[in-house]
């Protein structure tokens, strides 16, 4: 049976977890430094699970070794920004970085060959230690991020040409951070591109829009889960079924785009083995370059 676990088992990873369990994708075990909030929210997950007659195994613990064996490992251990908290995503590096160790460690321990899926903040920084600890096929190292940019476009256009957000498609890539980098030159909406229908001057002021809407929602209800949640239930289903979309997210670079040794979101192909970078060509590559120049500092 495919096995999938949380570390971190929060507003993030449980709500991850509820998507998971709701398509029957795998048993879960929920792993917590808070081991009765895991246990606690292990036993309404399953009684979650009844409603829907699924028969997932589903368990709630802090001892990593039940984490032996996953297929995919999401992580989402640590601080998440709160409402009113000046604190930004970079800002929580230092604590967040401390929590990231200690996880990687007992993968590294318990599950050194599963895909990890890196969802804590600041995500590109966090799948870079996780990489290093780990050792491992870089393939294997996902930082999640980028796709939820990518739907948050699709929400902003949408809105903005009152169009169902289905006829939007566009990536997102860059860091998960106010400097992603919405890809408006391979945007289109119903078969259209998007520089052809909104001015380049309202395309600046919705790229703002987009890069700040993570921010926007954390100051009115501290970080989001519903749409993060969800966007790791898509990525965890795409690995299994290794349906090999295009999508992006925060991998290593080895040469790629001319970047080495960095964690960022790029066009990736996802399947049963994880990530294969994808390079493609768009008129934002220089701003990708200059932008993951700066993430060395
Ligand atoms: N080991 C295991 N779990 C830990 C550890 C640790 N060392 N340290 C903290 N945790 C757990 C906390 O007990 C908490 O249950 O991580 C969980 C984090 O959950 P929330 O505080 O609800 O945060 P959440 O909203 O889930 O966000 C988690 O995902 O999207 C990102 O920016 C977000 O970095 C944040 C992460």
């Amino acid at each position: 049976m495919t096995k999938i676990s949380f570390i971190g088992a929060g507003n993030v990873g449980t709500t991850a977890a509820l998507r998971v369990i709701e398509k029957q994708l795998g048993d879960v075990v929920l792993l917590d430094i808070d081991s009765e909030m895991a246990l606690g929210k292990s036993l309404d997950l399953s009684d979650y699970q009844s409603s829907v007659n699924g028969k997932c195994k589903i368990i709630g613990t802090s001892d990593y070794s039940l984490i032996k064996d996953s297929d995919i490992i999401v992580v989402t251990a640590g601080r998440a920004r709160k409402k009113e908290e000046k604190i930004t995503r970079e800002g929580l590096a230092q604590i967040n970085t401390d929590i990231i160790k200690t996880v990687a460690e007992n993968i590294k321990k318990y599950s050194p060959d599963s895909i990890v899926l890196t969802v804590t903040n600041p995500v590109d920084k966090m799948n870079k230690i996780i990489f290093d600890i780990l050792q491992t096929d870089r393939k294997k190292i996902i930082g999640v991020g980028s796709l939820l940019d990518s739907f948050r476009l699709k929400t902003v256009i949408s809105e903005e040409l009152k169009t169902p957000s289905s006829a939007v498609l566009g990536m997102v890539i860059g860091p998960h951070n106010d400097d992603m980098i919405p890809l408006f030159s391979k945007t289109t909406v119903n078969g259209k591109k998007i520089t052809e229908l909104i001015t380049a001057d309202r395309l600046t002021e919705l790229k703002k829009e987009i890069q700040l809407r993570g921010k926007k929602i954390t100051s009115l209800m501290g970080s989001g889960y519903y749409a993060i949640g969800n966007t790791i239930s898509l990525m965890i289903e795409t690995i299994l079924q290794d349906k090999k979309e295009i999508i992006p997210a925060s991998i290593i670079l080895e040469g790629e785009y001319g970047i080495t040794d960095i964690s960022v979101g790029v066009p990736i192909k996802l399947g049963r083995n994880g990530a294969e970078v994808v390079e493609m060509d768009f008129s934002e590559k220089e701003e990708l370059v200059e932008i993951a120049g700066n993430m060395l500092n």
